[in-house]
C-alpha cells in the first residue's frame, strides 16, 4: 500500500474547536497543507489563517470548496450543516472528511449517501473512535467472542464543562442533542463489535439547565437490544451539573468474563488540559462459571496517547489519506455511519414518544 508521499491540499470548513483539532493533527503529520480556513463568522476564519499559516480564509465554503487547488474539504461545522457543505464538495468531485454525526437528520444523511454514488470524489465521517489502536484491539477482541456473546455493553460520556466550553456544548445541545451527537461515537463501535442488526431502542432524557428551553436535553441515556441479544447502555450528560464520576465508563460483560477501559487523563479540573491519555484494557476471563476468583485469568494491557496537537485523530487521517492514495473505497463506512445514526436517532425519538422503538 501507498502511503504518505503526498501532501494533499486541504479547506477546512468551521474554525471551533474540532477545527482547531483538524488541522493542528494534519500539520503535525506533515501529510497535508492547510490551503484554506472557512468560517462564517469572519473575524475566526482570519484568525485561523493567521495562527495556522493558511494561504488564505473565505466566509464562503461555496466559492472555496469549488477552487482548484483543494482536494480535500474537512467540515467541522456544526451537525445541522453537515449535509450541505458535504454534497456541495462532492459535487465538485472533492473528498471530504466530515466530523461526525453524518448529520442531525436520517434524510441529510441519505443525502450524502446519494451525492456520494454520483461523485468522483471520496467521503469519511469522522468517526475516530474505530480508528483509535485502544478501541482497535477492545474491537477485534470483543467480537472474536474473547468474553462469549451475548454481550453487556456499558458506556458513559457524561462531561462536567463550565465557562466557554459549556457555552459552545449549549449551542450544540440546540443544534443536536448530546445523545445524538456524542451516543453516535459509541453506538457505532457496539455495532462494530456485535456486526449485526439493532432491533429495539429505548430513550431518557431530562434538561438540568434552568436557561435552556425544555425542548431540549443536556442529559440522555439510551438502552438498545441487538439481533444478537446483546443490549448496550450509554448515557452523555454535559454541563457544571453533571458529576465526574461518570464521566468515562466503558466497560462489556459476556459469559466467559469481562473487559473494561479504565481512561485516565493527566488533569484534575475540566479547566485545565490534559496531555496524555491512559487506556488500561482490563480483562478477567472466567474458565468456567463455577470458578473461583483464584482461576479468574485477569491481564492488563496499558497504551498510552499524546493528546496534543489532535493525536486522536490522526489515526482518522491516516485511514483517510492512505484510502485516497490506494483508492480504497469507502462506502461501506458511510453505511455504518447512517446505521449508527439511525438508532441514536431513534433512541431521541423514543424521548419525545415516551415509548421504545422498534427498528
Ligand atoms: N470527534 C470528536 O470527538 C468530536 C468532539 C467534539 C465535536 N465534534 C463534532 O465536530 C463538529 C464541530 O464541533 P465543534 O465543537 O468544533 O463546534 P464549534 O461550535 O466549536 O465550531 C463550529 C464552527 O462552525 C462555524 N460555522 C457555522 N456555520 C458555518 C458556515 N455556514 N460556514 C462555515 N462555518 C460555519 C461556526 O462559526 C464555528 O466556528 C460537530 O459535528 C461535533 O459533533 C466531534
Amino acid at each position: 500500500m501507498k502511503t504518505g508521499n503526498k501532501k494533499w491540499k486541504v479547506a477546512v470548513v468551521g474554525c471551533g474547536g474540532m477545527g482547531a483539532a483538524h488541522i493542528e493533527a494534519l500539520i503535525d503529520s506533515g501529510r497535508a497543507e492547510i490551503v484554506s480556513v472557512v468560517d462564517i463568522v469572519g473575524k475566526k476564519a482570519r484568525e485561523y489563517k493567521e495562527r495556522y499559516n493558511a494561504k488564505r480564509y473565505s466566509t464562503d465554503y461555496e466559492e472555496e470548496v469549488r477552487k482548484n487547488d483543494i482536494e480535500i474539504v474537512i467540515v467541522t461545522t456544526l451537525p445541522s450543516l453537515h449535509h450541505q457543505i458535504v454534497n456541495s464538495a462532492l459535487s465538485y468531485d472533492k473528498n471530504v472528511l466530515c466530523e461526525k454525526p453524518i448529520s442531525n437528520s436520517l434524510e441529510g444523511a441519505m443525502e450524502i449517501i446519494n451525492a456520494a454514488k454520483k461523485s468522483k470524489g471520496k467521503v469519511l465521517i469522522g468517526h475516530q473512535l474505530r480508528y483509535m489502536e485502544p478501541w482497535q484491539t477492545v474491537i477485534k477482541e470483543l467480537k472474536d467472542g474473547i468474553i462469549g456473546k451475548p454481550l453487556v455493553m456499558r458506556m458513559t460520556g457524561n462531561q462536567q464543562t463550565f465557562g466557554e466550553i459549556w457555552e459552545g456544548q449549549k449551542r450544540l445541545i440546540i443544534d443536536t442533542s448530546p445523545l445524538i451527537d456524542c451516543g453516535v461515537h459509541y453506538v457505532d463501535l457496539m455495532c462494530l463489535i456485535v456486526d449485526c442488526k439493532a432491533v429495539s431502542v429505548y430513550g431518557q432524557g431530562i434538561n438540568l439547565d434552568p436557561l435552556l428551553p425544555d425542548v431540549y436535553y443536556n442529559y440522555g441515556l439510551l438502552q438498545v437490544k441487538f439481533a444478537d441479544g446483546s443490549i448496550g447502555f450509554y448515557e452523555a450528560g454535559w454541563g457544571p451539573m453533571m458529576t465526574q464520576n461518570a464521566w468515562c465508563i466503558k466497560d462489556f460483560s459476556g459469559p466467559k468474563g469481562s473487559y473494561s477501559i479504565l481512561y485516565e487523563l493527566d488533569h484534575n479540573t475540566p479547566d485545565n488540559p490534559p496531555t496524555v491519555a491512559t487506556y488500561r484494557l482490563q480483562k478477567r476471563l472466567i474458565p468456567s462459571t463455577t470458578c473461583l476468583w483464584k482461576d479468574v485469568m485477569v491481564s492488563e494491557k496499558i497504551i498510552t496517547k499524546n493528546t496534543e496537537k489532535g493525536d486522536s485523530l490522526k489515526d482518522e487521517h491516516n485511514f483517510f489519506l492512505d484510502a485516497l492514495e490506494n483508492d480504497i473505497s469507502l462506502e461501506k463506512y458511510l453505511i455504518g455511519a447512517y446505521e449508527s445514526l439511525k438508532i441514536v436517532i431513534a433512541a431521541d425519538r423514543s424521548i419525545k414518544e415516551n415509548r421504545v422503538i422498534y427498528l
